[in-house]
């Protein structure tokens, strides 16, 4: 069966999610809009969205090699990105490495204090409620998800934190902190969703600290798209870049 694109599914800030021809798949479309503090701030970035999807699809693809399950199938081209279909969960969990960003904000944490296990925080997916970080009980009270689900949640959360940042200390990058999400698919299993991008991760240069990711947007730098840029130089291999017809 010849694959083709359906009607528009979700429309969320920076991506799109299309149905297919097939049930269980779907395309999801990285647009170049960016955005910040619940979209209120918002620009377009061109190429953004060709960067992040190829960004992400080389993490799903290290992710399912080291045996976490992904909604990632393949990249079509840049910026297209075929997916399993999932149920996705209205929760935003975030893993923090290094004290950074809302939590200093926050709580009395230095900046840059390192966390051995690593912090694991769940916010509520929400605009109109403006992301509230949530615990198991308001959690459950909800019925976002069950008490198993958040123990896979956060095992699986785990092992992809260990994977991502051994592979990005190799690149020379730190992976200070960042936010993914799951869905479930049709037999109900916990998967990995959405997409592992500069716009979702702190991510900084391991030699200089300098950042390489949306905080560069967030503080209203000009620098953005080089800074994602040097994310997929360092992070894709010379076929990585054949493939892509990346010359950098
Ligand atoms: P925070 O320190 O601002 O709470 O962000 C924690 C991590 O989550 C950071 O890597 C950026 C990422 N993030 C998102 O992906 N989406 C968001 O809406 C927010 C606020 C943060």
């Amino acid at each position: 069966m010849d694959l083709q694109i359906g009607d528009l599914l979700y429309k969320g800030k920076a991506k799109d999610v299309y149905q297919t021809n097939d049930p269980e798949l779907v395309i999801i479309k990285f647009r170049d809009d960016i955005t910040a503090g619940d979209g209120k701030k918002k620009d377009k970035l061109t190429k953004k969205g060709y960067y992040n999807s190829i960004i992400s699809s080389k993490f799903f693809e290290l992710l399912e090699t080291s045996r976490v399950k992904t909604q990632y199938i393949k990249l079509l081209e840049p910026g297209l990105m075929l997916s399993h279909r999932l149920d996705m969960l209205p929760l935003e969990i975030i893993i923090r490495n290094i004290a950074a960003g809302s939590l200093v904000r926050k709580f009395p944490f230095k900046s840059r204090q390192e966390f051995e296990p690593p912090i694991i925080q769940i916010d509520y997916k929400s605009d109109e409620y403006h992301d509230p970080m949530l615990n198991d009980d308001i959690i459950l009270a909800l019925n976002l998800s069950t008490q198993e689900e958040l123990k896979r949640i956060r095992a699986i959360t785990l092992r992809i934190n260990e994977v991502l940042k051994g592979f990005l200390k190799d690149k020379d990058i730190i992976l200070t902190d960042f936010k993914i999400e799951y869905g479930k698919n049709y037999r109900g299993e916990i998967v990995l969703g959405d997409e592992i991008s500069p716009d979702t991760c702190r991510l900084w240069d391991a030699q200089t600290f300098d950042v390489l990711d949306k905080d560069l947007f967030r503080k209203g730098e000009s620098n953005v798209m080089e800074a994602y840029q040097q994310v997929a130089s360092r992070i894709l291999n010379s076929e990585d870049k054949n493939k892509w017809n990346l010359n950098f």
